[in-house]
């Protein structure tokens, strides 16, 4: 049995009253949405009023991102322990647009993932081939190298993992429920057999059902699509029950 997660991921986007709004038509659609965990990683600033809002409901918050120190002179860097103390229960770690626009490295990634863990927190691992690698064969390779990094530091325990093709992020084309299942089937080789895997890339009401049909996708990473109650609760449905028999 695995745990079914639908997480959303909101990036650099919202106010506290686009975040009362969104929050408050998905609290009303809860209710025939299926049993499927479910949680939102929010922008730091809005950590507070989200664990206020969320307290007590069924969805989870996380951050998108965590510092590898524990505390220290790092301007900007939010630690494991500061979101776990806002009632964090994930974190994002090795976003693609971290490591692609702020130049995260595996070891950072793992520090990180080792520094969420330190602290409590599940980490959400994210890995990805590019474009470019996929057409040159390497997919594997890429995403075998990215979660190598992690497991040679860190057990890989209560911790999700999510494929995430940099191709199919916000680009609206998502990869096919085959193209994931071959990968998420190749990284399930290499994690604990009760690891949630989540595909993420332009998952959507649309296509959700076709990919959590697949035997290894066990939910979702959704950025768009969780900016609009209607599409995230449309997804949850789509998950189905909060366990995935295997
Ligand atoms: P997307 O983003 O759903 O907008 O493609 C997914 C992600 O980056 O986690």
């Amino acid at each position: 049995m695995r745990t079914r997660l639908v997480a959303g991921n909101w990036k650099m986007h919202g106010s506290r009253a686009s975040i009362q709004a969104l929050l408050g038509s998905i609290l009303a659609g809860l209710g025939d949405a299926g049993g499927a965990e479910c949680a939102v990683c929010v922008p730091y600033p809005y950590l507070q009023l989200v664990a206020e809002r969320l307290k007590g409901t069924r969805i989870a918050w996380g951050a998108q991102n965590v510092s590898e120190h524990a505390q220290g002179a790092y301007t900007g860097e939010v630690s494991a322990a500061m979101l776990a103390e806002l009632g964090c229960k994930y974190a994002l770690v090795g976003h693609s647009e971290r490591r692609q626009l702020y130049g995260e490295t595996d070891a950072q990634v793992a520090a990180k993932f080792a520094a969420a863990h330190g602290a409590g927190l599940t980490p959400i691992l994210c890995v990805g081939e590019t474009l470019a690698e996929r057409e040159a064969g390497r997919t594997e390779q890429v995403v075998g190298r990215q979660l190598d990094a992690v497991l040679n530091s860190s057990p890989f325990e209560n911790a999700v993992l999510a494929y995430e093709p940099v191709w199919a992020i916000g680009t609206g084309r998502n990869a096919t429920p085959e193209q994931a299942q071959a990968v998420h089937a190749f990284l399930r080789t290499k994690v604990p057999s009760e690891t949630c895997i989540l595909y993420g890339g332009s998952m959507k009401a649309a296509n959700a059902a076709g990919l959590l049909a697949m035997p290894d996708i066990d939910g979702g990473l959704i950025g768009g699509a969780s900016l609009a109650a209607e599409e995230f609760l449309a997804i949850l449905r789509a998950a189905g029950s909060k366990r995935v028999t295997t």
